[in-house]
């Protein structure tokens, strides 16, 4: 789901006729398709699992609604069998939009299932309760772990490599492995979750589009995302590609190289926007060393800096044609995860040993 700053967005009036179809389109598929699907609980089972959403289990809020912890068990009090942590968002209906957003998010992540999406347990929607049931991610977002100061310290340059690497893992999969392709369309940092292991998963599914097939090169829609996020050509002309969502992992890459939001209305004017504040800097290596975050305090090898801040200014080129492609930016951000890896190591051997005493 997208936060509060896409709100004004999607005051747009706009037809949701393309969108209807897109929801048939999958659940067609998903009907086609024996797929894992999510199942579906009832609205007392959910309260059960948060102890009636309880204040003390509320992990979140977003635009769309809180999210809670909560435990599902199976079996009867005396012989539980059988429990399982997740996260349970319970949605604000805010009139059509949200329960369309409900259904696509439903869909979406019955159909598609990869190690880099967070996966859908379950939904409940009962009368007029929609809530949706996730694996529960126990780092929560990246947006937590870099804006939150005393957090960012935990997250080294290797461990920002290897969340851009599980990202871009999970976009490959929207774009090339899923057909039609998926136009993700609320890629953010605050929609990347993180495991125990700091291993990402992409979140919320519900302003997903299936991407254009065949001769088309784009689909038409209503524009929706998150300020500081969007592709400019898509903010203007509403024109979606999956080169959209390339440009909003351009951005997130640049959050995680410079430890600032996309969008900070706290910084100083000229500034705010995190995207026209650095691109001056890009062609300018040897300021790099100032701009990177200094809550690294140095620790990253300067030619991995050089290599994610080169890719990261091809995934934000204004031209959309130019942007590259999704598994062309896998191969290279596996390759400076490894080297970074293998550098770290190195400084470690030839650290001269400490005597303990
Ligand atoms: N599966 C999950 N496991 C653990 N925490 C989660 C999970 N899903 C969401 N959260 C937490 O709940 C918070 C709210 O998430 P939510 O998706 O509702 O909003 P958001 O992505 O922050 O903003 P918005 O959806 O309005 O754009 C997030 O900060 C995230 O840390
Ligand atoms: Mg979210």
């Amino acid at each position: 789901m997208s936060c509060i700053s896409c709100l004004a967005f999607r005051q747009k009036k706009l037809d949701n006729s393309v969108e209807e179809k897109d929801n048939l389109h999958l659940k067609e598929k998903i009907g086609g398709e024996n797929s894992s699907g999510a199942s579906s609980f009832t609205f007392y089972e959910l309260s059960l699992a948060t102890k009636g959403f309880k204040c003390a289990n509320l992990i979140g809020e977003g635009g769309f609604g809180k999210v809670y912890k909560g435990h599902l068990s199976k079996g009867q009090a005396s012989q539980i069998i059988y429990i399982k942590v997740v996260a349970i968002k319970q949605l604000n209906l805010d009139g059509q939009q949200g329960s369309h957003e409900f259904v696509t998010e439903v869909l979406m992540l019955s159909l598609f299932h990869h190690s880099n999406l967070v996966k859908l347990i379950g939904y409940c929607s009962e009368g007029n309760q929609r809530l949706l049931v996730y694996e529960y991610m126990p780092k929560r977002s990246l947006e937590h772990h870099l804006f939150e100061p005393e957090k960012s310290k935990q997250l080294s340059w290797n461990v920002r490599m290897k969340i851009a690497v599980g990202a871009a893992r999970g976009l490959e999969y929207l774009q090339c492995k899923a057909y039609p392709p998926v136009i993700y369309r609320d890629l953010k940092s605050a929609n990347i979750l993180l495991d125990h292991d700091f291993n990402p998963k992409l979140s919320d599914f519900g302003l997903a589009k299936l991407g254009p097939v065949g001769d088309n090169t784009h689909v038409s829609t209503r524009v929706m995302g998150t300020y500081g996020y969007c592709a400019p050509e898509y903010a203007m002309s509403g024109k979606l590609t999956l080169k959209s969502d390339i440009y909003s992992f351009g951005v997130v890459l640049l959050e995680l190289i410079t430890g600032h939001k996309a969008l900070d209305l706290t910084r100083k004017s000229g500034h705010q926007n995190l995207v026209a504040w650095f691109r001056p800097y890009f062609n300018n290596k040897r300021m790099y060393a100032q701009v990177v975050d200094s809550r690294l305090e140095g620790n990253y090898p300067p030619r991995s800096l050089n290599h994610a801040i080169a890719i990261t200014a091809m995934c934000l080129q204004e031209d959309a044609n130019r942007r590259p492609l999704i598994n062309d930016i896998v191969v290279a951000l596996e390759y400076i995860a490894s080297k970074s890896i293998r550098e770290l190591n190195k400084r470690l051997e030839s650290k001269p040993e400490t005597n303990p005493n």
